[in-house]
Formats: structure tokens, sequence, C-alpha cells
């Protein structure tokens, strides 16, 4: 098996979220990449199995520019076998909370296998950081065929 954890993170808040990720993330999967969105080579997306994404959310309720190409990518290539999760901050005093995340989940239902979601405010806390084990588990969880 093989992950990817993507992420976008201005201010550090997702970045934190991302790192809980990927450190959980090693406990399940040998090769794990750990990339900020600038570092992701597209024509590798299909390789990986499994695939979390991190993103803050901009405007209102928007995703943040640099997300825009792996939306895109995502929506294009042949990518229905990956086990996807996405995760993000935002702040609920903006009218659409975490919208980026809305937005992604929506697409990746569509797009691939979303397992799991997980948004949280601003910076994460203690019981943010303990709900990164459950989403973890359900994004590599092995996948059954009858
Ligand atoms: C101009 C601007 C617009 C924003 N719009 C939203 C929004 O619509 N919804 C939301 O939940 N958060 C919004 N936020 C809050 C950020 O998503 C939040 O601070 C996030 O944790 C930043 O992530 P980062 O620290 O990883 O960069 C906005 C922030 C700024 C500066």
């Amino acid at each position: 098996m093989k992950a990817l954890v993507v992420y976008s993170s201005v201010t550090g808040n997702t970045s934190i979220l991302a790192e809980a990720i990927y450190h959980e993330m090693i406990k399940h999967i040998d090769h794990v990449d750990f990339l900020t969105i600038d570092e992701v080579d597209y024509q590798q997306l299909a390789t990986y199995d499994v695939l979390a994404i991190g993103t803050y959310t901009w405007g209102n309720g928007e995703l943040p520019p640099e997300m825009d190409d792996l939306y895109y990518e995502i929506e294009q290539q042949s990518v229905g076998h990956l086990m996807t999760g996405i995760f993000g901050t935002g702040d609920s005093f903006y009218p659409y909370f975490c919208g980026a995340v809305d937005h992604f989940r929506d697409m990746l239902f569509v797009h691939t296998e979303l397992a799991v979601t997980l948004k949280v405010e601003l910076v994460p806390q203690t019981e943010d950081l303990n709900k990164v084990s459950t989403f973890c588990s359900r994004l590599v969880r092995t996948r059954v065929t009858v």
C-alpha cells in the first residue's frame, strides 16, 4: 500500500493537523508521502492507494486557489480506486464553516472511494487530535470484495 498526505496551510493550523495525520498513517502503511500542495506531482496520483487531503477555507467558503489543480486532476484522472479522506481547518465566524472541506468531500464522493472527513476549528486542540486515529483507521481499513 502507498499513501499520500497532501495539504495547504498559510498560518499553520492545517499543517498541525496534517502532521498528526501523517504520524498516525505511518503506523498503518509502510510508504507514506507527506507533501505540501506545491510539491505534488499530479502524474503520480493514480499510483497511490490512499489519499488524505488537508485544506483551509478561503473567501466565502471557497477552496484556496492553490488547491484548484488537485481538485481538477482528481476529477479528470482515473482514480476511482483511491481511498480518500478530506480534512481541514476553518473559522466558524464565517458563514460557511470549512466550506473547502465540503467542496472536496462532494467531488471525492463522486470520483473516488471517499472514506472519511474531518473539520477542525482553527488551531487543533487535544480533542481534535484524538479524532486523528479514527480518521486514519477509517481511511486505511481493508477493503473487502465479495
Ligand atoms: C480572508 C479569509 C477568508 C476566510 N474564509 C473562511 C470561510 O469562508 N470559512 C471558514 O471556515 N474559514 C474561513 N477562513 C478561516 C481560515 O480557513 C482558518 O483560519 C484556517 O484555520 C486557516 O488555516 P491555516 O492556518 O492552515 O492557513 C478565512 C480566513 C481568511 C483570512
